[in-house]
């Protein structure tokens, strides 16, 4: 595990308009470009309008996916046919995208996308050599009922195929977006369990499985989080927004 990159990955979800997605890929891009972490991978995610846009200011950086990657923050799963309103992975591969955000909170629940849905993503994603993140993550309520690891496990057993290769996203529901995140010694005891259910339910893969924590990582905590052992990275939304602040989170990695 310990040779795993760390990974910051930015998820905008639908919060930023297109100028100031263009500008704020100008700046990560520019800071990617004259800054080398070799040993931390960036990833945008910017909404699928923009994706176009931004790939092509990435490209004109030079930039290789190693230094400053794109991702999506869905897919659907069928690779293509009549299906309004969705976007397959093969259409996001076909533009330069190379990571997509699946089994977000935010589609869990408001688009009462079901972990057997969100399993179906996460293979269209690897059959179009797209690198899945796939989060998890319990409510309040169930974490006050004492159902967090019970929940965590039923959605790591039916959102991950057999054998998955790609990203696991720990974002507890109740710190998204809330400025409150769990204590560091909470969130290692987390990310403890989770460590073992990946053991049990992905045997042949769990020790290449990076997982990341997301959940109101902001610049002035993100070395504590990165120096939790057995998390390989974080999932960045608000933060992702201001090219300043998710900076100053890639330069928190470890970086050797
Ligand atoms: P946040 O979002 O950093 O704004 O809490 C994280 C996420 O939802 O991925």
């Amino acid at each position: 595990m310990g040779t795993l990159p760390k990974f910051v990955i930015g998820n905008w979800k639908m919060l930023s308009e297109h100028a100031h997605a263009l500008k704020l890929a100008s700046e990560v891009a520019a800071y990617c470009a004259e800054h080398d972490h070799p040993h931390v991978k960036t990833v945008i995610c910017p909404t699928f309008t923009q994706l176009v846009s931004v790939e092509e200011i990435l490209k004109d950086k030079k930039l290789a996916p190693r230094k400053l990657a794109l991702g999506a923050q869905d897919c659907y799963p069928a690779p293509g046919g009549a299906f309004t309103g969705d976007i397959s992975a093969p259409m996001l591969a076909e533009i330069g995208v190379r990571y997509v955000i699946v089994g977000h909170s935010e589609r869990r629940q408001k688009h009462n996308e079901t972990s057997k849905f969100v399993c179906e993503k996460t293979v269209a994603a690897r059959d179009s050599k797209l690198t899945p993140v796939v989060c998890i993550g319990e409510t309040l309520s169930e974490r006050q009922d004492g159902q967090t690891a019970h929940v965590l496990g039923e959605q790591i057993a039916r959102s991950l195929p057999e054998n998955f290769e790609g990203i696991v996203a720990y974002e507890p529901i109740w710190a998204i977006g809330t400025g409150v995140t769990p204590t560091m010694e909470g969130l290692q005891d987390d990310i403890t369990t989770i460590r073992k259910l990946l053991e049990r339910h992905q045997p042949k893969t769990a020790e290449r499985i990076p997982l990341l924590y997301g959940g109101s990582v902001k610049p002035d905590q993100s070395a504590e989080i990165f120096a939790i052992k057995g998390v390989n990275g974080v999932l960045v939304g608000g933060a992702s927004l201001k090219a300043q602040d998710f900076v100053k989170i890639i330069q928190s990695a470890p970086q050797g």
